[in-house]
């Protein structure tokens, strides 16, 4: 245990004991994966589980094996007493922040795989990342075992996926998805923003306005593909980079949608850089 008011673990052995104390006690226990850095996006995550739960548990995990080789693992914020102060104020009950050694411990030779949803988009631009995704989620819900779990819709693909392998694998535990919170101007939070710089920051919401209007003009009728490359100029007029994607896809299971105007739940999403920082947004349609 640290020095902080928020009781921290590091070892699945103690997790598991405390989510069994409070299940003898009747109490309904909610979870929250975090990879840490955390900002008003995860606390509001941390307060839909209070919201369903009796008892809250937030991990904090920077997961080596969803990082490809040139991406930004050993750059990635790392806050823990932060985190943990941040957690305590929002209602969460246990800080379970495991070291890479307790996650995969020597020998570790399995790997979750998911077809189908994780192949496009982030599939496509980071390859093995869901994998490792997939692979560490399974084990924190098997490590946790909550009644229910909660992820942001800012990572939309990565919830589809997790929702599939909760499906697939027979997961006892509720999936809830959380909508994307947004700073006022609108850019989605993200603890990747930290690493913007300040002009980079004032044109960052070029993102989230590109998919806005490119909601309104599909919902008014007009064709996907022409929606989708309006986005794009839209990306480059604002001084965004390498654009990864900006797609129209199925909401359920993100299949490609035809290039016509769209007739079904439908979501677009995209990914670009913007300096040296990948930013990632999508909406409903
Ligand atoms: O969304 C994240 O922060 C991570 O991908 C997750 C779900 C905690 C798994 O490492």
């Amino acid at each position: 245990m640290s020095q902080s008011p928020l009781p921290i673990v590091r070892t699945v052995a103690e997790l598991r004991a405390q989510v069994r104390a409070w299940r003898a006690a009747g109490q309904r226990v909610g979870f929250t994966p975090t990879m840490g850095a955390l900002h008003e996006g995860h606390l509001s995550l941390v307060k839909l589980a209070r919201a369903q739960a009796d008892r809250v548990v937030v991990s904090v995990f920077v997961n080596p094996t969803q990082f490809g080789p040139n991406e930004d693992f050993d750059a990635y914020p790392r806050s823990e007493a932060r985190d943990a102060e941040l957690l305590a104020g929002a209602g969460c009950d246990l800080l379970y922040a495991p070291t890479v050694a307790e996650m995969y411990p020597p020998g570790f030779a399995t790997t979750v795989t998911v077809t189908g949803v994780t192949e496009p988009l982030d599939g496509q631009a980071r390859p093995g990342h869901f994998a490792g995704v997939a692979t560490v989620v399974c084990k924190l819900l098997n490590q946790c075992g909550p009644d229910v779990a909660v992820f942001g819709e800012k990572d939309y693909q990565q919830l589809q996926v997790i929702r599939r392998m909760v499906r697939d694998l027979d997961l006892p535990v509720e999936i809830v998805g959380a909508p994307t919170a947004r700073a006022d101007d609108g850019l989605a939070l993200s603890s990747r923003n930290a690493y913007l710089t300040a002009a980079e920051r004032e044109s960052a919401p070029a993102l989230a306005r590109a998919l806005q209007a490119a909601g309104a003009r599909l919902r008014a009728g007009d064709p996907v593909a022409e929606v989708e490359a309006e986005a794009v100029a839209a990306l480059a007029a604002a001084g965004f980079g390498k654009v990864d994607y900006v797609e129209v896809r199925a909401a359920a299971d993100l299949s490609r949608l035809g290039p016509g105007p769209i007739d079904a739940p439908a979501r677009i999403l995209a990914a670009a850089f913007h300096g040296k920082t990948r930013l990632i947004d999508n909406m409903a349609v």
